[in-house]
């Protein structure tokens, strides 16, 4: 008989936007009342460098979470040329810094402070092996030699390759990707490498870019593929491989930064991530395999604890709004006036 009830014990986020004042007290509860923790990215204006600022940040962060939840932050740092092998030991001992993020330079938004050559972070690399600190990649090269579609596979081939030779013991996590090259590097490598799958990622190809029209709420980086792709990247997630696990990438973007002339990359999911993600493993029969997807792997990859408490979801169709707040402007979700299929039971 169909699943049409589902209790898991309570997911993570391992990728999330959350950004800062106003709009992180317009998104923070959608993701604390689905998740328990949450990475949070670094990317603000101007980006977390410092374990100083990931406490600051943090602090922010827990006076906007929702009175009765218990949702935990689990801070990150950007990368940057500026970093230091004693930054990273302060992060390791910090306890509130769980990860480095690296985005090469101008690869997506905010991140004009990232890294233009990976040769100039080797000490830094040194210092998060030793002290078994994960760098997190947005695995995309910024040549623009390099067609756009194919830039998560150039970096593979480019630098991630190199890298794992060079820090054979260095913690990864390939972040959203995107390809079948992507999903098979890291099934192929060992377990301290892992990858974080979006719901967009999982759901859609990249005809929904173009589909009746330009879209640009369809717009993110790394940009969506083909249907290949799509359904090499479901294959990874629902296969029980504990290297994959849940990673919204949500992103908020005002509507206006986003229907525009330059519309901004970021795709906004926490609203119905989880439910969204249920949709995506329903769709090949491996409801089955959701839980350890999305409560177990990451924490198990983190060295933190999993969950206690539990979530139901429920499948019953609900209708996402067309226009959310984004703290005092609108912004637009994924699945704007359409239905999902799964529906979170408080
Ligand atoms: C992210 C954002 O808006 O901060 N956008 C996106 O398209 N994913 C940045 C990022 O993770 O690339
Ligand atoms: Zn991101």
């Amino acid at each position: 008989m169909a699943i049409t009830e589902l209790t898991l014990t309570r997911p993570d986020d391992w990728h999330l936007h959350l950004r800062d004042d106003a709009m992180l007290a317009a998104v923070l509860p959608d993701s604390a009342r689905r998740f328990g923790r949450a990475i949070v990215m670094p990317n603000l204006k101007p980006p977390i460098t410092t374990v100083a600022e990931a406490r600051a940040y943090r602090e922010r962060i827990l006076a906007a979470v929702p009175a009765g939840s218990a949702f935990e932050p689990l801070m990150t740092l950007y990368l940057t040329e500026a970093t230091t092998p004693a930054h990273i030991a302060e992060a390791k001992a910090s306890g509130c810094v769980h990860a480095v993020k690296y985005y090469p330079a101008g690869a997506t938004t905010n991140a004009d402070s990232g890294v233009t050559d990976l040769h100039r972070c080797r000490a830094v690399f040194e210092a998060m092996q030793k002290h078994g600190l994960p760098l997190l990649l947005h695995g995309e090269v910024v040549d623009p030699e390099v067609d756009v579609f194919d830039r998560e596979a150039v970096f593979i081939d480019r630098h991630l390759t190199g890298l794992r030779r060079d820090f054979p013991g260095l913690r990864m996590v390939l972040e959203h990707i995107t390809t079948r090259a992507g999903a098979d590097f890291v099934a192929e490598a060992p377990a301290y490498v892992g990858a974080t799958l979006t719901p967009q990622h999982l759901l859609l190809n990249r005809n929904a870019i173009f589909s009746g029209g330009l879209s640009p709420h369809a717009y993110c980086l790394p940009v969506l593929k083909r249907e290949s792709h799509r359904q090499a990247l479901l294959a990874a997630a629902t296969s029980g491989d504990p290297s994959f696990f849940l990673g919204t990438d949500s992103a908020p973007h005002p509507r206006h930064a986003k229907e525009s002339a330059c519309g901004c990359a970021g795709i906004y999911s926490a609203h119905a991530a989880i439910e969204l993600y249920a949709e995506a493993f329903d769709s090949v029969g491996r409801l089955d395999r959701l839980e350890a997807f999305a409560s177990f792997h990451g924490a198990d990859f983190y060295g933190l604890p999993r969950n206690r408490d539990t979530i139901t979801l429920r499948k019953q169709p609900w209708r996402v709004p067309e226009e959310v707040d984004f703290g005092g402007v609108p912004g637009v979700p994924m699945r704007a006036g359409d239905q999902v299929a799964w529906w979170l039971v408080d």
